[in-house]
This record gives C-alpha cells, sequence and structure tokens, in this order.
C-alpha cells in the first residue's frame, strides 16, 4: 500500500490511473477503522481494481473541541489493518494540508442539515461538506463508499454530489453490528467495560420500535416506549429519536405515509455519545 501524506505527490501519482481510465473506490474515513470500515473497503475492491483510502480526522466538523481532542486515533494499526485489507493507497493528511487558517467556505443544506445530528452538532455537516468536496476533488474517484450508519450524513453528501455535479457515484453501505447488536463504531472505543453493555440499549430500542411501528403503533406511542427503555438507566441518556422520511428526513407521523422511513438515534452511554438507525 502507497501512504500519501501530501495532496501533489498523491495527485501525481493518481494522474496515471485518471488517464488510463483505471476506476478508483475511495473509502473517506476517520481512522480508528473497524470490521464497518473494511467492509466498505471491500464493497471498493469488489467494485473497482484500484482502492483509495483516507484517514483525516477532521476539525472542521467537530462542534465541539473536547470530542474532537478525545476521538481515538492511531494511525498505525489503521495502516496494518488497510494492508491486510488490500487498500491500494492511503492518504492521511496534517490539518495544514486539508484546511487553510480562513474557514470562510460553508455549506447549508436547508432542512437536511437543521435536524438531528444538525440540531444537536451546529456546523457538523458544513464541516462534513467541506472536507468530503475537497477529498473529491483531491482523489477523483469513481465511486465513494459511506456507512449506512451515518445515514443523514449519506443524505446530505448525495445533496452536495447532484448540487456541485461532482462525477462520483455514492455507495451507502450497510451497518455491522457486534454480536450483540450495537452498531460498529470508532467511538466504541472511548466506552468503559461497565458501560460497553448497556449500549446495547440504541439497537434494541431501534428493534423494538421498529416492530411496535409495523404492528400500526403511533409515532407518538413509540417515542415514549424508547424514551421508558432510556430512564430505566442512570447510565445512557437519549439526545433523539426519530422516525424520517429516508429521503428528505422530514418527519413521519406513521410509516405508511412515506415509501421508505428510517428511526434515527443519537445517545449518551457513560458520557460517550452513539448513534444508529434502522430502516422500518
Ligand atoms: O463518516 C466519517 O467518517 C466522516 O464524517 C467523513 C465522511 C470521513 C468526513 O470526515
Amino acid at each position: 500500500m502507497q501512504i500519501f501524506r501530501e495532496i501533489k505527490p498523491l495527485r501525481a501519482f493518481l494522474v496515471e490511473k485518471w488517464r488510463a481510465g483505471q476506476k478508483l473506490g475511495f473509502v473517506p474515513t476517520m481512522g480508528a477503522l473497524h470490521q464497518g470500515h473494511l467492509t466498505l473497503i471491500a464493497a471498493s475492491r469488489a467494485g473497482h481494481p484500484f482502492t483509495v483510502c483516507s484517514v483525516f480526522v477532521n476539525p472542521t466538523q467537530f462542534n465541539n473541541a473536547e470530542d474532537f481532542a478525545r476521538y481515538p486515533r492511531n494511525l498505525e494499526r489503521d495502516v496494518e489493518m488497510l494492508e491486510r485489507a488490500g487498500c491500494d493507497v492511503l492518504f492521511c493528511p496534517e490539518e495544514a494540508e486539508m484546511h487553510s487558517d480562513s474557514q470562510y467556505l460553508k455549506f447549508d443544506f436547508g432542512h437536511l442539515d437543521k435536524v438531528m445530528e444538525g440540531k444537536f452538532r451546529p456546523g457538523h455537516f458544513s464541516g462534513v461538506a467541506q472536507v468530503v468536496s475537497k477529498l473529491f476533488h483531491i482523489v477523483q474517484p469513481d465511486t465513494a463508499y459511506f456507512g449506512q450508519k451515518d445515514w443523514q450524513q449519506f443524505v446530505i453528501i448525495r445533496t452536495l454530489v447532484n448540487e456541485l455535479k461532482f462525477n462520483v457515484k455514492l455507495q451507502a453501505v450497510e451497518t455491522v453490528r457486534e454480536p450483540d447488536g450495537l452498531a460498529m463504531s470508532s467511538r466504541n472505543e472511548r466506552l468503559l467495560e461497565a458501560h460497553r453493555k448497556e449500549a446495547t440499549v440504541l439497537s434494541r430500542c431501534l428493534k423494538d420500535a421498529r416492530e411496535q411501528l409495523l404492528h400500526g403503533k403511533s409515532v407518538e406511542d413509540v417515542k415514549k416506549n424508547v424514551l421508558d427503555s432510556f430512564n430505566q438507566s442512570e447510565a445512557v441518556k437519549l439526545e433523539y429519536f426519530e422516525v424520517v422520511n429516508t429521503e428528505n428526513l422530514t418527519p413521519i407521523k406513521s410509516v405508511g405515509d412515506a415509501d421508505r422511513a428510517i428511526l434515527c438515534m443519537a445517545a449518551y452511554v457513560g458520557g460517550v455519545r452513539l448513534i444508529d438507525n434502522m430502516f422500518v
């Protein structure tokens, strides 16, 4: 695997691939890789002769300095995992390579970035859109792969690609879960042993909520039940639970109101913020 820390040599390397018409798959990440990321790499490798992965903990998408400082980082282990997964190129730039001091460039996605994650993490999606558009310009992939766990992010990146006419196909890949249902996330590394079991409350509630909605319970009643489940333990705190249309993220009153509905939630488990979702 070739490793690049700077844009110029990476582009000088990739230009040969672009010229030869070689299809590139791209997996942008913030590192602290886990099986979920490896599934994205595998999906990219299955569809492309060449896979590029980026590892960059993007400061502009953190609205909380402490969260940024505590975000898990382990580049050495990431490199080993990517080598074993058959990734061809790793791009792992320093902050100064990606962002200038002036943070003038802002994105506004209207309703899409004001709800759920956008409501509780103001500026988050502007930062995501900033860095993803830079990465797309640098790598010029044919297809970029993202985890379904960040569904709102996927909808926003899809809007970014449509609006800015990026010539990139997007692929959302199903969330990979631990055997007990916990969605894999780099943030799981920060869970204390004592709280690890409690973290299953997210996937359990989503599964139960899905069942209840499919059996005709109202969204309002299901929301109450989810909140009740969270109120059983001091270690967990629900931030939001929403039932929204998968395409435009507007709230829905009954699962029959949308072609497809998705249940989305964010919660703190022992102080660690986790998100999860489930299609109905
Ligand atoms: O999903 C992530 O890991 C990040 O938000 C992304 C897309 C790599 C942008 O920093």
